[in-house]
């Protein structure tokens, strides 16, 4: 009786570890040479600290189960993951400033076809007191199919694999002073019909800066920068697997 639960209860614990190796996000991140720990997804978020916000919200409504990332293009909690919720007392921000180097770490990634995207909010006031979904989002990196093909081509999602599972992006060096909300997203599109999004969003204090801000047309929010009809959302590359053309989704970069 004792040994069957205990392994039960291995067995659980095995599989919670498989779920978490199977389908992830940012661990952590090294902002200007100084390593942040992120958010330990489905562990309890009351007493984490980070500058992370809130991922990997099991059995959210929304999130479907563990294993399974944002199908749809326009679900509600796009912008920041799943339930994206800020840790209150335990929330910080990196403070970084402007034209800095920011390195994401995943877990290690399963899926190498799709492009990688980052984008910045920034915050009315307060960053650990904003509703993600109303940010004025705007994009400061793409990228899509790199070289060759849709089937056998390197994707931006296989170099980041190859690259130990990071990506490094660069704060543009004309930003206003202020609290910003970052967001890196994957979106894997290695599946002939569903397009997967990997949100996830970190906190930023961002110091020294300019004063080019970016004008309206590369403003979106999100939900409600993509839609399933997007070619680059909804496609299949096993369809047109010699097709070299990638449309990336979302508003055009902001090259500060
Ligand atoms: C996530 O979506 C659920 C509905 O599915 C909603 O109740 C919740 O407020 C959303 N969270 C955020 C941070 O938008
Ligand atoms: C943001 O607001 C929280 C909660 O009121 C507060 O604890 C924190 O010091 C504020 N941080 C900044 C950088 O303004
Ligand atoms: C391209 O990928 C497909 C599917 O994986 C494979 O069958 C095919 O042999 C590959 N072609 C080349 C030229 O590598
Ligand atoms: C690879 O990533 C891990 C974090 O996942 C980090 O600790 C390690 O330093 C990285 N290795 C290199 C060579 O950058
Ligand atoms: C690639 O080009 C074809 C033909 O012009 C077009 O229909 C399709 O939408 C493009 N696909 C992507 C993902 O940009």
């Amino acid at each position: 009786m004792f040994i069957s639960s205990a392994l039960t209860a291995l067995a659980l614990a095995l599989s919670s570890a498989t779920q978490v190796a199977a389908h992830g996000g940012v661990l952590a991140y090294s902002i200007a040479g100084t390593w942040y720990q992120g958010f330990k997804a489905y562990n309890t978020p009351v007493g984490q600290v980070s500058i992370q916000r809130e991922w990997g919200t099991p059995l959210s409504p929304c999130f479907e189960n563990q294993l399974i990332p944002f199908q749809i293009p326009t679900d509600p909690n796009l912008s920041c993951n799943s339930n994206g919720a800020s840790l209150g007392t335990g929330q910080l921000f990196a403070t970084v400033a402007a034209g800095s180097k920011v390195t994401a770490y995943w877990n290690t990634w399963p899926h190498t076809i799709g492009p990688v995207m980052v984008y910045m909010a920034k915050c009315p006031s307060n960053c650990t007191t904003a509703t993600t979904s109303t940010l004025e989002w705007f994009k400061i990196e793409q990228a899509g199919l790199i070289s060759g093909d849709y089937a056998n081509g390197t994707w931006a999602m296989g170099e980041l694999v190859a690259n130990n599972n990071s990506w490094t992006t660069t704060i543009p060096a004309t930003l206003p002073a202020g609290q910003y909300m970052l967001r890196h997203e994957l979106l894997a599109i290695h599946t002939s019909d569903q397009p997967q999004f990997y949100p996830e969003c970190a906190q930023l204090i961002l110091t020294g800066g300019g004063s080019s801000a970016p004008t309206s047309s590369y403003l979106v929010t999100l939900p409600g920068a993509y839609k399933a009809s997007d070619p680059g959302v909804t496609l299949d590359i096993y369809a047109t697997p010699t097709f070299t053309n990638y449309t990336i989704p979302g508003p055009p970069v902001w090259q500060g």
